[in-house]
């Protein structure tokens, strides 16, 4: 009797730890979604590559771009990768009307004016820093994710002030549950969303960007990342809409893209 004891124990165990061990994984296989993932390439032509030799492919003109990197020691907050900087960068070569939900540092933000033609507009909108207190919690929202706003809603001046690119930046310091976006419909070729990650801002900001966006226009969002406590929502919401949107997974980023073909 003993040793049937002693033999379920250690069965239970030899499960518990398979399950330490593999608990990333487990986490992943669980919150798969059925998002289809899509090659840089697909998605606009300034990604194809030209071939050099037969096994090496380099980048054409139009995805070269004008960038920087920030140290870890600034300890910048809420930062894309420089793969996912790269890929905003080149479509906002190709875009004048530009839309950024989030701005914080304003290091996308920056990437967008760097890279845009001269005449390009973008417009970004952030929390103001002293009213973040006033930034309500709704029943679906993620816990992590809405402290998350708040410890990223601590910029009023950013990494494009005071350089020249600034005069194509407009700032709005606004909660974008209030935004009005009636001037905005129809009339922007590129949009990321990248603000409060909980369900209610993501849902906001995505119905409010399928309304702003021109024929051929692109939205991207940020922090696509299932099994990832603060990315919860987004995957949640984005997951949501799959039947009715066509709606993209970037491969090798955490990006996710429609195009209002
Ligand atoms: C992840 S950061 C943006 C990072 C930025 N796009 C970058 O990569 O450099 C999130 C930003 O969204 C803003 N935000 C969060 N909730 C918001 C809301 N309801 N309305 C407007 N902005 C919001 C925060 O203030 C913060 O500036």
């Amino acid at each position: 009797m003993i040793y049937k004891f002693l033999f379920l124990i250690s069965i239970i165990l030899n499960l518990f730890l398979v399950f330490l061990l593999n608990k990333k994984k487990i986490k992943e296989f669980l919150n798969r979604s059925k998002i289809e993932e899509i090659e840089v390439a697909k998605i606009h032509s300034s990604f194809e590559l030209r071939n050099v030799s037969s096994n090496l492919r380099s980048p054409k003109e139009d995805s070269i771009i004008r960038s920087f990197s920030i140290s870890p020691d600034n300890n910048i907050v809420g930062m894309t990768s420089d793969y996912e900087a790269w890929i905003i960068s080149t479509l906002s070569k190709v875009s004048k009307n530009i839309f950024e939900f989030g701005t914080c540092s304003g290091k996308t933000t920056y990437l967008m004016a760097l890279n845009s033609s001269e005449n390009s507009k973008i417009t970004t909108i952030t929390l103001n820093p002293n009213e973040i207190n006033n930034i309500k919690k709704f029943d679906k929202d993620n816990e992590s994710s809405y402290r998350n706003i708040k410890n990223e809603s601590i910029y009023d001046k950013f990494l494009f002030s005071g350089t020249p690119e600034e005069k194509k930046i407009k700032v709005i310091f606004i909660n974008s549950l209030d935004f009005n976006n009636t001037e905005f419909k129809e009339k922007m070729d590129f949009i990321f969303i990248d603000g409060g990650h909980t369900y209610s801002v993501v849902k906001n900001d995505s119905e409010k960007s399928f309304e702003m966006l021109k024929s051929n226009g692109i939205i991207l969002w940020h922090d696509y990342v299932p099994g990832k406590r603060s990315s919860s929502d987004v995957v949640k919401y984005i997951n949501s809409i799959l039947d009715k949107k066509k709606i993209y997974k970037i491969k090798n980023t955490s990006l996710c893209l429609y195009k209002n073909y």
